[in-house]
């Protein structure tokens, strides 16, 4: 019997690691498939917010359940797992098979550090996947030393590579991002509250508590209308009207944070700037547990994003047409909003544009961007 077994810590497994597994599958044609997920040591816990390894083992048959078995070896293990015990396990389970790791091209280059080495090249075979960009001499030199000093067999295999990290995903999943080589995961990730602090709601009346305590009177006022104005634009467009009055309230939570409460915010999340947008999407997201389409539209009230959903887009407009605003034409986009989000979207961007030139200020080039999508340009 062939095998092919391919480890890792999979926090979370994700469509690259998929994309590898079936390079190999199609490469092998090997007769079992395994699926390893590594155990947690209590010297080397995973990093914060990493699910249980029951919720793991779940997240990898999920997967990769359709192509491979996912073996619950090495996860359910309390001793430090290493690759040469994991083999002689499986060899026990199907003695005489013919077992090949996948790997990566950085375990090639640390193979010649794995706990005794020299005895598993006697009983497995590698496959070591190279990306387009890796420096195949230095893989090659490597193959070449590992094969001359233990003997190993390395099959080098040519791989168009999906380049996404599980710790850029962790990252991205905490803050509500909907990031795409986890997709099929998401539903899952979200319903048993995976990687982030919380993923119970609060009730409406514990956000106004939590908004007055923290905004101005005005501030608070402008959120309550914009909340109410979202949910009335939602129920005319068929969209949920509670998660746009949730998002309506939340959208200018940071608003009002000093400039060393918003760098805080963005560093704890590790966003690329301190947009008070993006910083209140990520702790309604991971701090107060709203969804993830909630936190979207919070993170993109600003200044809108291309490609953003018609919930996002009643949650940019409420906010600048909400009852307080009496700036001239409001009124007429309050309705027009009603009929067509993309049409008051597309007005108040040519209103907020216009003012900005008018007070010498510079076009906002991502609303622009946004107003060119919407425009078909
Ligand atoms: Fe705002
Ligand atoms: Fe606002």
């Amino acid at each position: 019997m062939n095998i092919l077994l391919y480890g890792g810590a999979f926090n979370p497994p994700h469509m690259g690691h998929r994309h590898a597994v079936e390079t190999f599958k199609e490469a092998h044609m090997p007769d079992k498939l395994i699926i390893m997920p590594t155990g947690t040591s209590p010297h080397k816990p995973l990093p914060a917010y990493s699910p249980s390894n029951a919720q793991r083992l779940e997240l990898c048959r999920a997967m990769f359940g359709d192509i491979a078995e996912v073996s619950d070896i090495e996860i359910n293990s309390n001793d430090t797992n290493y690759t040469i015990h994991t083999v002689q396990k499986l060899l026990q389970q199907y003695p005489g098979a013919k077992i090949t790791l996948g790997i990566g091209s950085d375990m090639l280059l640390a193979l010649h550090q794995w706990y005794k080495v020299d005895k598993l090249c006697q009983i497995v075979e590698f496959s070591a996947l190279s990306r387009c960009h890796d420096d195949d001499t230095t893989l090659e030199r490597q193959a070449l030393y590992m094969q001359q000093t233990y003997g190993a067999a390395i099959h080098m295999l040519k791989h168009d590579a999906i380049e996404i990290s599980s710790s850029t995903l962790r990252v991205q999943l905490r803050r509500g991002d909907l990031p795409q080589h986890i997709t099929p995961l998401l539903p899952y990730i979200d319903e048993l509250g995976l990687y982030r602090t919380k993923s119970e709601k609060l009730s409406t009346s514990e956000i106004q508590r939590i908004l007055q305590t923290t905004l101005s009177d005005a501030r608070y006022r402008h959120c309550m209308r914009t909340a109410e104005f979202a949910a009335e634009l939602a129920h005319c467009h068929g969209l949920d009207a509670t998660e746009a009055l949730r998002a309506g309230l939340w959208h200018d939570l940071t608003k009002e944070f000093s400039h060393a409460e918003q760098a805080a915010v963005a560093d704890n999340f590790k966003l690329p700037s301190s947009c008070h947008g993006q910083t209140a999407a990520c702790l309604c997201f991971d701090k107060y547990g709203e969804s993830r389409e909630v936190a979207h539209a919070v993170a993109v009230h600003v200044c809108g994003e291309i490609g953003m959903s018609e919930f996002a887009k009643c949650i940019y407009i409420a906010d600048k047409c909400e009852p307080g605003r009496d700036y001239l034409g409001v009124a007429q986009w309050r309705k027009l909003a009603k009929i067509d989000l993309n049409a008051a979207f597309i007005a108040i961007a040519d209103e907020l544009t216009g003012w900005r030139i008018s007070q010498s200020k510079p076009a906002a080039p991502k609303l622009l961007a946004v107003r060119n999508w919407l425009m078909g340009m």
